[in-house]
């Protein structure tokens, strides 16, 4: 087999057998297929589209291209969540300790955020001295022990997406639906959940920007599941503006806290973490009802056992505690700005790519995946899409660590959230499911 016989193949759009698929995909993980052939075959796929067979075939070509888990040990239904992506997105923080305090086991190995995205393992490694590089051993026997681990992807997991992710990235390939589908779905399979749901997010702060397209990933993702024989369910949820309130390691992680500590409930962001937990206990064989479910999701907030298990996690992977028990304890950024809302109407609109850009600016994310982030800087708004304000009130807070930032960010959010004199709906969070 030639690789070159194989661009040549899909240039005059054929679709490509599983062989050819498994050869280009060995070939480019071990270097004997050269940056610039993959590039012209996956511009090829890009153009000329994929077959639900060959993005099959590439998904578990991708999957098995390194390491792979094997949760096998923990006799139990292992159910993974995985978002593809947003702005002030902290469900996973939420969401993972209330279902492991219901006895769903929670094996989560979660990513770094990169472009106007957050990751969860950024967020984690806010909490002073926790630890996300647990060995395989460690991770497996804190989820034996105490239901709940949350490391970042140490493993060798799917090398060959890694590399091709990258590559897109440089050849204008990202924004392939059935490229993100494998993509997402090699890292899945590779990670041994024998159920898999995905968050697919939908709107100016996802890589899906519309209702359409989103369903079309979502249906390539569930034949993915079928034909890898992965139970796998989607949740199509808005991310027009940020979800919740604060955007930023620290900030999202506060806001995480005080969620599980009941305190503070942003709507949008109950009604994702309810919805989607729900799913997870179904998929997982301990609930079938998702009223109740989402009860007594609430129940475990009330009686404090999800925030006990967030608590316990912590500890566990080396975590200071006492910054759970006391938000006021993480770093604050050296300075902090109300901003004023110039006129009175309603809340059109929040931008959450806007956002998150802004953030970034900030020092909040990076465009690089050697970047440092800042921890402390961010924003947090203190409205939402459909909200009425009036004239002077604060509509968002500002968290910099330098002056001149804090100065452009505070003219710039002012043209981020858009006022109107029409009446506005609040955002829908739950677009559509997916099975
Ligand atoms: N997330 C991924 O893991 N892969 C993509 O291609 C896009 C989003």
């Amino acid at each position: 087999m030639r690789i070159l016989d194989i661009i040549e193949n899909k240039k005059n759009k054929k679709e490509l057998s599983k062989e050819e698929i498994q050869f280009f995909i060995k070939g480019y993980t071990s270097g004997e297929i050269t940056d610039y052939q993959a590039a012209a075959l996956i511009m090829a796929m890009y153009l000329n589209g994929m077959s639900n067979k060959e993005t099959a075939d590439l998904t578990i070509a991708m999957a098995y291209s390194g390491d792979t888990l094997d949760l096998s040990s923990l006799n139990e239904i292992i159910v993974d969540k995985h978002s593809t992506g947003g702005v002030g997105d902290k469900v996973s923080l939420i969401l993972l300790p209330i279902i492991s305090s219901l006895g769903v086991p929670v094996a989560k190995m979660s990513g770094r955020g990169l472009g106007f995205t957050g990751g969860t393992v950024d967020k984690l490694q806010s909490i002073p001295g926790y630890n996300t590089n647990l060995t395989t051993e460690e991770f497996i026997k804190q989820v034996k022990e105490i239901g709940i681990s949350m490391i970042s992807q140490t493993l060798n997991l799917a090398p060959a997406d890694k590399k091709i992710y990258a590559l897109r990235d440089s050849i204008a390939c990202v924004d392939s639906i059935s490229l993100i589908a494998s993509s997402i779905m090699s890292k899945k399979i590779a990670s041994g959940a024998q159920k898999i749901l995905i968050d697919v997010t939908v709107g100016s702060g996802a890589f899906m920007k519309n209702i359409k397209d989103a369903k079309k990933l979502a249906s390539e993702i569930i034949e993915i599941g079928k034909l890898a024989n992965r139970e796998t369910l989607c949740v199509l949820t808005n991310m027009d503006e940020p979800l919740g309130y604060a955007v930023g390691n620290n900030l999202e992680v506060i806001e995480a806290i005080n969620f599980l500590k009941g305190e503070v409930m942003p709507e949008d962001l109950k009604k994702v973490v309810l919805e989607l937990g729900a799913y997870m206990i179904k998929l997982a064989g301990k609930g079938e009802n998702l009223e109740n479910s989402k009860q007594a999701m609430l129940e475990s907030i009330n009686n404090k056992k999800a925030y006990n298990k967030f608590l316990e996690l912590v500890k566990h992977q080396g975590g200071d505690t006492s910054y759970i028990e006391n938000v006021e304890n993480f770093e604050k950024a050296k300075f902090m700005k109300p901003i004023y809302s110039e006129k009175s109407g309603n809340i059109a609109k929040i931008n959450a790519e806007e956002i998150g850009k802004l953030a970034n600016f900030l020092g909040a994310g990076r465009e690089k995946m050697e970047d440092k982030i800042d921890d402390a800087v961010g924003i947090v708004l203190s409205t939402k899409v459909g909200r009425k304000v009036q004239k002077d009130d604060v509509i968002a807070y500002i968290y910099a660590n330098d002056m001149n930032k804090l100065e452009l960010a505070s003219e710039k959010i002012k043209d981020i959230i858009k006022i109107t004199e029409d009446p506005v709906r609040k955002n829908k969070m739950i677009l559509d499911v997916i099975m």
